[in-house]
């Protein structure tokens, strides 16, 4: 397993690569791996000849009362993760390369980076957009891997590549990966305190009203939205930053389900925030 930092020997390897007719994976990730990580890497394997993780704290995403310097990092047990999933790069950019002085161009999704986390984290998804078309540029991949713990993001990155004619690069959606309890798994866990991570599973546990309720055949939002939040106020800890019904597309909040709909909810413990969601219905 190869670690590059550089970026140009990363274009230059995907380059020659690409020359020999080999596909490549890319995994982006801010590392801190988890088992979430690694089912989006084994999928790569699995599916691609050359498996390229990157691992990147990428400062333009975070904002500036956020918790871009106190996000853990752990490189040598990334490293040792990616190692033993078969990864053959890990790429670790440096920040000073990637944003060097004057860095001026930013991509932007105008309207659906307005939508769900994107109304408590201004500026987020601009800085995911511009790092992903970044890492996609530098690496050259033929398939990029994400998971549907970031649904929103996943929805904007297809429409980028969409709207901006990103050609031969197919986008992979993998499950969310969760603890025992149904916990989603997030590098940003690790700031639960015990009795936190104790009632953090009620998200899941609200999705899970949610589904019942509409598997029995409640199509109306609102009474699946009032089951969610009853299950939320069981944990007193538990300070709902949103909570909505959306369609897949525009992610507008939708009054009855008609088709596919995401439901999807952020909630803070203490000044941890979580994040999950379901989908409902067929497309
Ligand atoms: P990060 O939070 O490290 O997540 C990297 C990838 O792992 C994302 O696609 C995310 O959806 C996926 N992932 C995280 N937890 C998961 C889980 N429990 N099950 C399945 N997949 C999971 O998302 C980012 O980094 C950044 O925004 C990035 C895309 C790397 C751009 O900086």
């Amino acid at each position: 397993m190869k670690i590059i930092s550089d970026i140009e020997e990363m274009i230059e390897l995907a380059r020659q690569w690409r020359a020999a007719g080999e596909s490549v994976g890319l995994v982006p990730t801010m590392g801190y791996l988890h088992a979430g990580h690694l089912s989006l890497i084994r999928q790569a394997r699995a599916d691609t000849g050359h498996v390229v993780v990157s691992i990147f704290v990428n400062p333009t995403q975070f904002g500036p009362n956020e918790d871009f310097l106190r996000y853990p990092r752990d490189l040598d047990e990334d490293k040792a993760l990616c190692e033993q999933a078969g990864v053959d790069v890990v790429f670790t950019p440096r920040a000073a390369e990637m944003y060097p002085e004057n860095y001026d161009i930013y991509v932007e999704a105008a309207d659906l980076s307005r939508r769900l986390c994107g109304r408590s984290r201004p500026g987020h998804f601009r800085g995911v957009c511009t790092v992903v078309l970044k890492l996609w540029h530098i690496v050259q991949p033929h398939h990029a891997y994400f998971g549907q713990k970031d649904a929103q993001q996943f929805l904007i990155l297809e429409r980028m590549a969409r709207d901006l004619n990103i050609a031969g690069l197919v986008l992979h959606q993998m499950p969310i990966i969760r603890e025992a309890d149904g916990l989603a798994l997030s590098s940003r866990n690790v700031y639960l305190s015990a009795e936190e991570r104790r009632q953090a599973p009620v998200l899941r546990r609200a999705l899970l009203a949610a589904e019942r309720l509409y598997a029995a055949g409640e199509r109306q939002a609102a009474a699946l939205l009032d089951a969610m939040r009853q299950e939320l106020a069981q944990a007193d800890l538990a300070m709902v930053d949103y909570l909505e019904i959306v369609d897949t597309v525009y992610l507008k909040p939708v009054a009855e389900i008609k088709g596919q709909a995401l439901v999807a909810l952020a909630v803070y413990f203490g000044r941890t925030r979580l994040i999950d969601n379901i989908l409902l219905g067929e497309k």
